[in-house]
């Protein structure tokens, strides 16, 4: 909305299987025309990017799902840095998910600030970010949402330049919505999508803050899609279960 395209993004989180992999793109690959005013990306698991990225459709993007904090080579076990991300074919990066924040119940989750560097590296490499942020359940019933979400953006705005918020799109993911089911409703989405907007307006300023795609994400499905990317402020989604589904392509089909 406001000229800015939608971003509708797959979040294939922890899923998938070289055939179910391959089956999913087929399907996809089938799909039909993306409108010009939608651009949509996969983020994919690490094992099946290269695979992905030779198969897919070339007007769909790849993302991976985290990247190192470095860009270098060197010996970093277990860690994937972006020019071998961009080797395989990825353009975009998600960053900070919550799932990635809380640490999947260990005690070594992600600090803003760690990926607030993350998100600096990614810029320089030339790869898109989209930056998750949202707060929890009790967070939201303390009145605090909007408070949490500076703090988990706050590091970023100091680490990055202002030019490179062109290269950004922030997901709004409330983490009670996340794989329950509970979708916030279009209106609570948009209350809290307008007071990101305006806090990176006071933050960036106002041209930033009118190009920056706000996305979505939260139990978002072709069934809720319309009504949610109907509101002024919501740009996209980042869309988890529903991206493992051919309904995937219903999304951007509603928009047609
Ligand atoms: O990144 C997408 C996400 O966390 C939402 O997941 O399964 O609720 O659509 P889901």
């Amino acid at each position: 909305p406001a000229g800015r395209n939608y971003l509708i993004g797959g979040n294939w989180k922890c899923n998938q299987t070289t055939e179910s992999a391959l089956e999913l793109v087929s399907v996809l690959n089938a799909a039909g025309p993306i409108p010009t005013n939608c651009e949509v990306v996969v983020g994919i698991p690490y094992p099946y990017l290269a695979l992905v990225a030779s198969k897919l459709r070339s007007d769909i993007q790849i993302a991976s799902q985290d990247c190192a904090h470095s860009a270098k080579m060197g010996a970093f076990t277990g860690e994937v840095n972006v020019n071998q991300l961009k080797d395989v074919g990825c353009t975009w990066v998600i960053l900070g998910h919550s799932e990635r924040r809380s640490g999947f119940g260990g005690d070594s989750g992600e600090s803003s600030n760690l990926i607030a560097g993350k998100c600096v590296t990614a810029v320089a490499a030339g790869l898109k970010v989209m930056l998750c942020v949202g707060e929890t359940l009790e967070e939201r019933e303390s009145g605090d949402t909007i408070k949490v979400v500076k703090s988990q953006l706050d590091p970023a705005i100091k680490a990055l330049q202002p030019a490179d918020w062109e290269n950004v799109a922030i997901a709004y993911e409330p983490v009670w919505a996340i794989g329950t089911g509970k979708t916030a409703t279009p209106e609570m989405a948009q209350e809290t999508h307008a007071e990101i907007r305006a806090y990176v307006a006071s933050a960036l300023g106002r041209d930033v803050a009118s190009k920056i795609r706000i996305q979505y994400g939260g139990s978002m499905k072709a069934a809720n899609a319309k009504a949610l990317l109907a509101q002024p402020d919501i740009d996209g989604g980042l869309i988890g279960g529903a991206s493992l589904k051919p309904e995937f392509a219903d999304v951007w089909r509603g928009m047609l």
